[in-house]
């Protein structure tokens, strides 16, 4: 069935349904999977050289000089003001944390690096969460659970699944093991640009929301608290989130497809 079709057909049943914009093409979905493999490729580096005692501005050189020597822009430098080519956020730092040469990693620190890349005018956008030196028991739950919520929402999730399915799975997850899912702050479309429709909840229920078509591609980034789902935004800089309690926060993000026939992970 083709678009049009596949819109009468759900729109028969009262199910929404995407854009046609939400819709990309096989040209612009291979220009997304480039910048994926690249992304991928800095994240990996990132992984390997991480260590306490290094700035998070550090990251931030590693980060845009690798991110260059793949062929790839870092889209986040200049992205609506924000000054660094790259989020680093610490323990109770949500997200969008700004790199500095005073921000030091410790031991049993845990840290959010999220890279978005450019390649030949296509986004792809990743986060991972990592563990600096000897974490303690309770912290490294928190991150692994954050990374399981992603993982099952991925497997959870098939052309034609309802969009509030994911943030069902994700938060069941999160509760069943006693943290809270961040509402504020969600995943996005993206590909054409860097944030782009639809809005991606990780809160909701399941079987509501609108019905997922082959040729979306989006971004799923739960942010895990330890404690109190609530937030606050830095008031100096305007972009840095924390918890409000003061708990820690871990995050993972992926790129991802809806195919035909599952789901392909484009950045991860
Ligand atoms: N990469 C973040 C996301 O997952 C967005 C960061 S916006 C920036 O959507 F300007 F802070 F880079
Ligand atoms: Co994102
Ligand atoms: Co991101």
């Amino acid at each position: 069935m083709n678009f049009e079709e596949l819109e009468k057909k759900y729109q028969k049943l009262g199910i929404p349904t995407p854009k046609k914009e939400m819709i990309k093409t096989k040209e612009q979905i291979e220009g997304i999977r480039q910048a994926g493999i690249i992304n991928t490729k800095v994240l990996d580096y990132i992984e390997q050289h991480i260590h306490p005692g290094m700035s998070t501005e550090d990251i931030e050189q590693m980060v845009s000089s690798k991110t260059k020597e793949y062929g790839g822009i870092c889209a986040p430098l200049n992205y609506e003001g924000f000054p660094k080519s790259v989020c680093t956020s610490i323990n109770d730092q949500v997200c969008h944390g700004i790199p500095d040469v005073h921000t030091i990693l410790k031991n049993g620190d845990i840290i959010n690096v999220d890279c978005t890349t450019i390649y030949k005018g296509y986004y792809a956008d990743a986060s991972r969460t990592f563990l600096i030196g000897n974490v303690d028991a309770e912290a490294k739950r928190l991150v692994q659970v954050s990374k399981e919520c992603l993982d099952l929402a991925v497997s959870y999730i098939k052309p034609f699944s309802r969009l509030r399915d994911i943030g069902y799975v994700i938060e069941k997850h999160a509760k069943e093991n006693g943290f809270s899912v961040v509402h504020e702050v969600g995943g996005h479309g993206v590909g054409i640009e860097f944030h782009e429709d639809p809005f991606i909840y990780h809160y909701g229920q399941k079987n509501t929301g609108m019905v997922l078509f082959p040729g979306m591609v989006f971004t799923i980034e739960p942010m895990i608290n330890e404690g109190s789902r609530h937030v606050f935004l830095d008031a100096e800089n305007n972009w840095t989130i924390y918890t409000d309690d003061g708990g820690w926060s871990s995050q993972f993000e992926y790129t991802v497809l809806i195919t035909e026939t599952g789901i392909e992970i484009l950045a991860h």
